[in-house]
């Protein structure tokens, strides 16, 4: 099942009696997955029939405008309001309770090891741990963990997901405002890493065997190293698609709409001029040495060099070259993280017209509806 990771929404608003009484009325504790992303909004609603049992049954998105969000602070309000409302329209669906996610630089995960113990024990060893790395003060943010269970040296191994207060609520009034309740807050990490365990399956069952996921975004990138059943490292680099379109911008003189239209596709021909293979080239370099820069960091500090493969997601795996580029750079296996593997879909609602552009920039917004409140 997901991981349990809920921000304590229920504990920074006060609607605790509305849970109770939604949870009455039976099967509404389903949500919408909503993932707001520089680049565009996702929602979707995915059931579930048992354990590890999803459907895809809606999906939708809305493009935002240029810089209508700037890292996590929102620049265009009623723009994304409006984006919000009519993704919504889209999903035609009855679902008003949402699972939101949150990423940027007010968010973090991170794996602790600690010492263990009762529940309220390892409670009390993550607050305190907190307080070290956290880059925001403890009582301003908004923290839930994770159990990942007994490490080597006898403690535990818990993930930990923290975001500022403020920012929470600044977003959750946004989707409220768009008619929306916010149920459950997700980091679009741990969204991610849920459908990523559901496609691998088994195969992360070996402990000598690490993983890295990499959420290629319009704005950042999410590096993800997983091994052994559990997270083991968790970065958010600043490199994304709409570098390509700002260069683009610049150099050939165009705006933001007619950049990322003539990036994602082409000519009227659907071919790439040469000028624009040229810019992609150029940015594609400067991720691949920020990705390096990362791994290598990783590697020095836990001496890990088992990586046996890499799993892509976000709309930035489209960029033409990127994949096999990463496989030159990293010397293992690079794919898609095809959430199709392991989800279903319903025919009838989703269109196999749209099932690629889900499968690549989908995957975040999947993971969020899979997500249940209680
Ligand atoms: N065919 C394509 N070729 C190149 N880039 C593409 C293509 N399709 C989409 N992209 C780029 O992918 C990015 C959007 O991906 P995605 O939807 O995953 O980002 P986002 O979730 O909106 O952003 P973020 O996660 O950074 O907030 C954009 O920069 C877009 O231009
Ligand atoms: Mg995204």
């Amino acid at each position: 099942m997901p991981k349990g990771i809920s921000l304590e929404v229920n504990k920074v608003v006060d609607d605790i009696v509305e849970m109770i009484k939604d949870s009455l009325k039976l099967g509404s504790n389903k949500v919408i997955g909503l993932d707001i992303g520089l680049s565009s909004i996702k929602a979707c609603v995915v059931d579930k029939s048992g354990k590890n049992n999803f459907k895809l049954t809606r999906f939708a998105t809305v493009s935002l405008p240029e810089a209508a969000l700037i890292e996590d602070e929102i620049q265009k309000e009623e723009e994304i309001v409006e984006a919000i409302e009519k993704v919504i329209g889209r999903l035609k669906t009855k679902l008003g309770n949402v699972c939101m996610g949150m990423s940027g630089p007010n968010t973090v995960a991170r794996k602790l090891q600690l010492a263990g113990g009762t529940n309220d024990e390892i409670a009390e060893q993550v607050s305190w741990e907190a307080e070290q790395y956290l880059p925001f003060e403890l009582e301003e943010s908004s923290m839930a963990f994770h159990n990942l269970g007994e490490n080597d040296g006898g403690g535990v191994d818990v993930l930990v997901c923290a975001v500022r207060k403020d920012i929470l609520l600044n977003f959750k009034e946004l989707v409220e405002n768009s008619g929306l309740k916010v149920k459950i807050v997700d980091l679009n990490v741990t969204a991610i890493i849920n459908v990523f365990e559901l496609v691998m399956g088994e195969k992360l069952d070996d402990p000598d065997q690490s993983w890295l996921i990499l959420d290629l975004g319009a704005q950042k990138t999410s590096f993800i190293i997983y091994k052994g059943n559990k997270v083991q490292f968790v970065k958010e680099m600043n490199i994304g698609g709409v570098m390509i379109t700002e260069e683009i911008q610049r150099q050939m003189g165009v705006n933001y709409e007619e950049a990322e239209d003539l990036k994602n596709n082409g000519d009227e021909n659907g071919n790439l001029p040469e000028e624009i293979l040229e810019i992609i080239d150029d940015v594609v370099e400067s991720f691949f040495s920020e990705i390096k820069k990362t791994i290598d960091f990783y590697i020095s500090s836990t001496s890990d060099e088992s990586l046996v493969g890499c799993l892509l997601t976000g709309g930035g795996a489209l960029v033409p070259g990127l994949i096999e580029g990463l496989e030159a750079l990293l010397g293992v296996d690079v794919t898609v993280l095809n959430p199709f593997e392991a989800i279903e879909y319903d025919e009838k609602t989703v269109h196999e017209d749209m099932i690629n552009d889900i499968a690549y920039r989908g995957v975040c917004a999947i993971g969020l509806g899979m997500r249940e409140y209680r």
